[in-house]
């Protein structure tokens, strides 16, 4: 690995699942490397052998064997299923978080990275990551469609106007790298770009308390909860009766067209800017679009502070 590291071949890796990927890729590499050259050998060969002039027999001619035929394609077929099983289990593990990474909210935005972390703390073209945590972005697009891609982590994640896409990794090195935007979308798109940076525990704890006091995600969204009118609906004297938000995360919600959904970060999101579009079963269609009224960000920051209510806790504290 060292003496292809020294070629630059790939960029750095910095990530626990870049090993995985660089695994395949290699792979890929070595097994049509090999196909290629054992096709320039059979040319080649066949080229010398049978060049005009030359006393090889031609009149021998081959009948069909069905034991070639289907000895070539099993072979090629169970080779590509194989590669496309370990494709598969890599490609799973990469789109199933663990669930104690820490949540990072991105908004792609033309043409700029905005970034919130889970105690408030902002940032602008950067990502500052703690050394060995793992990391779940939750990214959404405020204008067309960005992609987040982080070379040396080998995880590029398309970022979508009204859904939320998610990518995750661990970082495994300290270090600057680069971030980038790996979608075109407009003038600026080649300076939609950043740095990441991975810091070890004292450094990164120094950062983190840089720019206190922050209002954390779950506190903005708290203060939205009030402010924004939810929890005159949302609670459980309200005179408009409307479902309770508590322990709502992640849970089936019947709906009143009879199917059953869970309430994940993209359902929340939508239940505040598309209320009309999954109505819960018993309640009336009453509640008002928030469109054009919250921005990405402050709909990240409710969708925070609803995940964050507990069935013990009131719904609006
Ligand atoms: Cu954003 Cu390209």
């Amino acid at each position: 690995m060292s003496a292809l590291s020294a070629f630059q071949f790939l960029p750095e890796r910095a990530s626990d699942i870049g090993r995985s990927v660089d695994f395949i890729f290699y792979a890929l590499i070595v097994v049509c490397g090999l196909v290629a050259a054992g096709i320039c050998l059979a040319i080649l060969f066949f080229c010398f052998r049978y060049r005009r002039g030359s006393p090889a027999a031609r009149e021998h001619h081959h009948g069909t064997s069905w034991k070639l035929e289907v000895g070539w394609t099993s072979v090629t077929f169970l080779a590509f299923l194989g590669i496309f099983i370990w494709g598969g289990v890599v490609y799973f593990h990469m789109s199933k978080p663990p669930s104690d990474a820490v949540e990072i909210h991105v908004i792609g935005k033309q043409w700029m990275w905005k970034t919130q972390h889970p105690n408030g703390r902002r940032e602008i073209n950067e990502l500052h990551l703690l050394l060995g945590q793992p990391v779940k972005l939750i990214m959404t697009s405020q204008d067309v469609i960005h992609s987040y891609f982080i070379p040396v982590f080998r995880t590029k994640q398309d970022v979508l106007p009204g859904r939320y896409t998610v990518q995750w990794f661990t970082p495994t090195k300290p270090g600057t790298y680069h971030l980038f935007c790996a979608e075109y979308c407009g003038t600026d798109h080649s300076r939609m770009i950043g740095s990441v940076q991975v810091l070890e525990p004292a450094n990164y704890a120094r950062w983190l308390a840089e720019q206190q006091p922050a209002e954390s995600m779950v506190a903005a969204g708290a203060r939205l909860f009030t402010a924004r009118g939810c929890s005159g609906c949302h609670t459980p004297n309200a005179a408009i009766r409307a479902p309770l938000l508590n322990g709502i995360y992640n849970k089936p919600v019947a709906l009143a067209t009879g199917a059953v959904v869970i309430a994940d970060e993209q359902y929340i999101h939508d239940s505040i800017l598309l209320p009309q579009k999954d109505i819960t079963a018993g309640y009336a269609p009453v509640m008002p679009t928030f469109q054009g009224v919250l921005s990405e960000e402050e709909v990240m920051q409710l969708v925070a502070y609803i995940k964050s209510l507990t069935d013990e806790k009131g719904a609006a504290r």
